[in-house]
């Protein structure tokens, strides 16, 4: 589905940034069988689940999702082929190269730890697979990347406060204060992880299971994001901020709670929205039903995603063709979305001036254009 030509072209070069996806959400029918031949992983028996029987039924079923959860069950049952760094790192590197072709100038990309971990592979194994990819990217397309832990939502506290330990030990995240003249030389070793989330089913567990984590982290000036308001209502919106999270990956929930969302308005708080994913997993019934319009007018900063693009059919400019086609905005409110992206990226002040420059030239070439 795309806009008329010239606007498909302003989306397509409109210098973007990415926040929310999942590296293992990139992970396409064709690549799980591959890797499931390759690493000798044995995929479900087509007998007791008949989407496995193959890459077609596979992918015909990724479009029936009834919800998040059901979508999750396909999910972790996937990124089980996952096995040796090297196959983490390609997995990025695909990753970032469609994100290059669509116009992604910035990554911030999500991975799961927890459930690679619990079926023996080595917290090493993966992190510098992915470190590997986000390299490779850099080099080759000059995009910048950063990576954010998750954790999950459907395993114990004690798990997540495990990897957690492991990645502190590790010296792997990144803490905001890295450059401060008071820390030693250990300190300010810069960790390779950007950011810590926390992701998979949202209603059912205890809203603010991590909490104490999250002060932790908090307490070290490490960024903070959470998925929240997907499926659950807007009290996981206003717990999430409650305990420290400093983005809302999804949030589209907020527009309920007119008093939260003048909060987050006046805060600058990023919410990381996902169209595609949330009509995909029937928390709206079309794109047009996500509150893009309502955010806009509210002054709440956002930016748009793909979330788990290989298991929804849309990469990131896909998902900006379909916002487009929903709301035909301006071309000025591109603007304030890719700037405001730029503004909620965990990137030093420096790359955001070039970003934001390269979105003024941007805009200001193809506004004539669009609008005479
Ligand atoms: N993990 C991968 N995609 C997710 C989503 N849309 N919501 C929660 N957890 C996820
Ligand atoms: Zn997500």
């Amino acid at each position: 589905m795309c806009p008329p030509s010239t606007w498909h072209t302003f989306l397509t070069h409109l210098p973007k940034c990415e926040h929310h996806v999942h590296l293992e959400g990139c992970l396409t029918p064709t690549l799980i069988f591959h890797l499931a031949t390759k690493n000798n992983i044995q995929l479900p028996s087509p007998t007791k689940n008949p989407a496995y029987a193959s890459i077609a039924t596979l992918t015909a079923r990724y479009g029936h999702f009834t919800s998040l959860d059901d979508f999750l069950s396909f999910y972790f049952i996937g990124m089980t082929v996952l096995k040796h760094a090297s196959d983490f790192e390609e997995l990025a590197y695909a990753y970032f190269q469609r994100a290059h072709e669509d116009g992604v100038h910035h990554a911030e990309v999500f991975f799961d730890p927890q459930v690679h971990m619990e079926r023996g592979v080595q917290y090493e194994e993966i992190v510098s697979g992915y470190v590997a990819g986000c390299r490779r990217a850099e080099k080759e397309w000059g995009i910048s990347t950063r990576l954010i832990m998750c954790f999950l939502k459907h395993l114990s506290v004690e798990s997540a406060g495990r990897l957690y330990e492991i990645a502190l030990e590790a010296g792997h995240l990144y803490t905001t204060t890295a450059d401060s003249n008071n820390k030693s030389e250990e300190e300010k070793k810069e960790g390779v992880i950007h950011g810590l989330g926390c992701s998979s089913t949202e209603v059912g567990p205890p809203k603010d299971m991590f909490r104490d984590i999250y002060a932790s982290a908090s307490a070290r000036g490490i960024n903070l994001t959470a998925h929240a308001g997907e499926e659950g209502d807007s009290s996981y919106i206003a717990t999430a901020l409650e305990i420290g999270a400093q983005r809302i990956d999804h949030g589209i929930r907020l527009g309920e709670d007119e008093e939260l969302m003048r909060r987050v308005a006046r805060e600058g708080i990023l919410l990381t929205v996902c169209p595609v994913s949330n009509v995909q997993l029937k928390c709206v019934s079309s794109v047009a039903e996500v509150p893009i319009r309502k955010f806009l007018d509210a002054g709440v900063r956002f930016s748009i995603n793909s979330d788990d693009p290989a298991y929804f059919g849309a990469y990131v400019l896909e998902c900006y063709c379909q916002v487009q086609e929903a709301f035909g905005l301006s071309v000025e409110e591109w603007r304030v979305i890719a700037e405001n992206g730029v503004r909620g990226s965990w990137i030093g002040e420096e790359r955001k001036r070039e970003l934001l420059e390269r979105i003024d030239a941007h805009v200001k070439e193809y506004k004539v254009l669009l609008e005479g």
